[in-house]
């Protein structure tokens, strides 16, 4: 792994930010893989002002989220979906048919997830995927205990997810008990994988993933045997 320290949160972003910059000037129609929470927003803020500039273009480029909430409807403030039509996609030329989403309100959500990673596939695999890490170390909706080759499907979220979610939630009360997220297999067959995580709240679970055994009770612990992963974190998540 590389590990990346940076002073801050806004450094951490802009090394993201220059990383995804650089595979989309090598390959205008690279396929990313993203996350959304709080970690990745300094990111995409920066993708934007790139493309603000004149110095980006993501009209080729095709996107995979990693996850949502099953059972919350799109328009909800609170999906995925919704966010990353507000922090990124609206605001950037990337084209709404080369955006992909999982559909937790789709009828058939096994069905919804075979198709996920079918269309990962047609469209040539993911270049570059974006993690962010949960408190717990899950990575996408990769709960503690997942299996390291799980692929695209729903899960039970923890309440350790729940009520951290819970925080940002507007709308809801109550946080979805499920999501539909990639697998771990499915992560680990990017290309390239870059993760990001900030502030001294992530400093324990970030050393322990790093580390520590690579066991399924520490999810983003996988990441250890992936052949091209970058870790940028700011100094205060390093602080283990
Ligand atoms: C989000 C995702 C999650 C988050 C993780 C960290 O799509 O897949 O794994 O990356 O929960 O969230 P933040 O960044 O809010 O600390």
């Amino acid at each position: 792994m590389k590990i990346i320290i940076t002073r801050d949160y806004q450094e951490m972003s802009e090394r993201a930010a220059r990383l995804v910059l650089e595979t989309v000037k090598a390959k205008p129609d690279a396929v990313l893989g993203l996350a959304t929470g709080n970690t990745p927003l300094g990111l995409y803020r920066a993708l934007v002002a790139a493309y603000a500039s004149g110095k980006a273009s993501f009209a080729k480029v095709k996107t995979f989220n990693l996850d949502d909430y099953v059972g919350l409807p799109r328009a909800s403030r609170d999906s995925f979906w919704h966010y990353m039509q507000d922090n990124f996609f609206s605001q950037v030329d990337i084209k709404p048919e080369h955006v992909y989403l999982l559909d937790g309100t789709a009828k058939n959500l096994a069905d919804e997830a075979a198709n996920y990673e079918r269309h990962i596939l047609d469209e040539g695999g993911i270049d570059l995927q974006i993690l962010g890490i949960g408190m717990d170390g899950h990575i996408g909706f990769c709960e503690p205990g997942a299996s390291f080759t799980s692929r695209t499907g729903v899960v039970n979220l923890t309440k350790s997810t729940r009520e951290v979610n819970a925080e940002n939630l507007l709308e809801l009360k109550q946080v979805p008990a499920q999501g539909l997220t990639m697998g771990l297999g499915t992560i680990m067959e990017a290309q390239k994988i870059v993760l990001l995580a900030n502030g001294r709240h992530k400093a324990f679970i970030l050393h322990k993933a790093l580390y520590g055994p690579v066991a399924e009770e520490v999810p983003a612990s996988i990441l250890q045997r992936h052949p091209d992963c970058t870790v940028i974190m700011d100094a205060a998540a390093a602080g283990e």
